[in-house]
């Protein structure tokens, strides 16, 4: 059994949208362990910070805009495989290729207001956990 932590964020259309008790319901019924877990609104800077692999893609300013636009959960997942286990969980990236059953494909229509982000490796929980949480926070 691999235990590994996952980063995980509720984005501002889920948060305006009431959906968080929804979605943290859906990790916790999964039995994914909550480790950290905050509401704060990102400045720009924490925003570029967080998607700098996206620094150069053509929807990294409406990105940023749209991640700052209200505030964010943002969760630090424990469990085993968890990385990708809360990927099958969240769905595809475009809300409306996202299957049924999973949290974009039940709540959101849009590339972009696609309500969760979660890590896709190792290396990202690494980078974008720092984002919000100290390596304290989340022991
Ligand atoms: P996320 O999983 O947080 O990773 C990058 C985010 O960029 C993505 O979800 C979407 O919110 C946003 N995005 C906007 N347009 C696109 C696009 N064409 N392809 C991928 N991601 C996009």
């Amino acid at each position: 059994m691999a235990v590994e932590k996952t980063f995980v964020m509720i984005k501002p259309d889920a948060v305006k949208r009431g959906l968080i008790g929804e979605i943290v319901s859906r990790f916790e019924r999964k039995g994914l362990k909550i480790k950290a877990l905050k509401m704060v609104k990102l400045t720009r800077e924490r925003a570029e910070q967080l998607y700098s692999v996206h620094r150069d893609k053509p929807f990294f300013n409406d990105l940023v805009e749209f991640v700052t636009s209200g505030p964010v959960v943002a969760m630090v997942l424990e469990g085993d495989s968890a990385i990708s286990v809360v990927r099958l969980l969240i769905g595809s990236t475009d809300a409306r290729k996202a299957a049924p059953g999973t949290i974009r494909g039940d709540f959101a229509l849009d590339i972009q207001e696609n309500v969760v982000h979660a890590s896709d490796s190792p290396e990202s929980f690494e980078r974008e956990y720092r984002v919000f949480f100290t390596p304290e926070e989340i022991e």
